[in-house]
């Protein structure tokens, strides 16, 4: 036998690859987001697919934590309920390899939110899912969700044997990285929920204040990503996005609760919670509460030099105060009040572009909309019912 036959290089390719996708995983353990990218670059390139979702089960719902394709489709994916009549959902609650072979079919699976057809260019001809599973076996991690296979030049159809084997093999190794990094994506998530608490302790009296704190820290974290900066500092920024008004604690409640216009001096008083939170904040050491103090002081700074407290312009104003700006004003603008209705969505964001370069950095503006589909997904998720 001379040339060895060109199955068996893809399988050696395919074996060294494997062996090195593992490895790999470790420096992202304590980023899930930066794990499941990983895996789901690793799954398009080595089953030949067009595009992969790393679906994972978060509390209540399933959360596209990485989706690639070769082109970016734009719009991000939404996260399913749990309880969802839709493919990735029964995936995983099946926890086994689902296949969808038939372009009608494959078509529907796909989903309502357009994702999969703007990322491969058209409708889907195969989709295939192949379960994450963690320590529990009744309880599967989630799905990795492969899009149309297209070895080489060959048109795309569905996913062979071969092709669901290696999916699986990385889908073993993948969810072992994945459920250590989930690990602290739900500490994370629990320490937020604690901030929040605490950091509506001001305004008790506002039945608001915690779900306004959750939705800032959603909003804070969308656009600080869209704006490009690393995980960690993504994930401080929604932390510490929920301190911004902890100085509030000084203001008295006559003056917190006034209906109606204050005098001159109360609103002087009611400037002073940009310092007092900064204050409190900085009296203890840690990256997050040096953050939190930044951006108590400066959250109510304008791009323009116009704010308070000091009347810093631009840059000077640190980031991620410029970002809470942003999200405080669009969840103000958002949110009914005692003393005013919701204003819709659209206008919303009208009132806060006609800002830009006034009140707001422009460039976190055109941020906001760039996100706005994230930002949606954080105020359904963080406005209680009866609101
Ligand atoms: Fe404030
Ligand atoms: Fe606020």
């Amino acid at each position: 036998m001379g040339d060895r036959s060109t199955r068996e290089v893809q399988l050696t390719g395919q074996l060294r690859a494997l062996g090195q996708v593992g490895a790999g995983y470790l420096g992202d353990l304590a980023d899930p987001r930066a794990t499941a990218a990983r895996l789901a670059g690793d799954a398009r390139r080595l089953t030949s697919a067009l595009a992969v979702t790393v679906w994972v089960r978060l509390d209540d719902r399933l959360v596209p934590l990485a989706a690639v394709a070769e082109s970016s489709p734009g719009a991000a994916r939404a996260a399913l309920p749990l309880d969802a009549d839709v493919a990735p959902v029964w995936a995983t609650h099946r926890g086994e390899v689902l296949r969808v072979d038939e372009p009608a079919a494959a078509s529907e699976a796909a989903g309502a939110d357009g994702w999969v057809a703007a990322a491969v260019g058209r409708p889907p001809r195969a989709l295939a899912f192949v379960p994450l599973q963690g320590p529990d076996p009744q309880r599967p991690l989630g799905t990795l969700e492969l899009v149309d296979h297209a070895p080489g030049a060959a048109e795309p159809g569905p996913f062979g044997d071969d092709a669901l084997d290696v999916a699986r093999a990385l889908a073993a190794q993948g969810s072992l990285a994945l459920h250590a990094a989930l690990g602290a994506l739900r500490r994370d998530a629990e320490r937020l929920d604690e901030l929040c608490a605490l950091a509506a302790i001001p305004e008790h009296h506002d039945p608001d204040a915690p779900w306004h704190v959750r939705r800032i820290a959603g909003y804070a974290a969308a656009i600080a990503r869209g704006h490009g900066l690393s995980p960690d500092e993504v994930r401080r920024i929604e932390l510490a996005s929920t301190l911004h008004d902890v100085g509030k604690v000084a203001i008295p409640t006559d003056i917190l609760l006034k209906p109606g216009k204050l005098t001159d001096e109360e609103f002087a008083v009611t400037r002073e919670h940009c310092r007092v939170g900064r204050r409190v904040l900085a009296a203890r050491p840690g990256p997050v509460l040096a953050l939190g103090a930044a951006i108590a002081h400066a959250h109510h700074e304008r791009w323009d030099g116009t704010g308070y407290p000091e009347g810093l312009a631009g840059e000077a104003v640190p980031l991620a105060a410029r970002i809470v700006a942003v999200a405080d004003v669009f969840d103000a603008l958002t949110t009914r009040r005692s003393y005013k209705p919701a204003i819709g969505l659209e206008q919303s964001l009208r009132i806060i572009r006609q800002e830009a370069g006034r009140h707001f950095d422009p460039a976190l503006v055109d941020v906001l909309q760039a996100v706005f589909s994230e930002v949606l997904d954080v105020k359904r998720r963080w406005t209680p019912e009866d609101a």
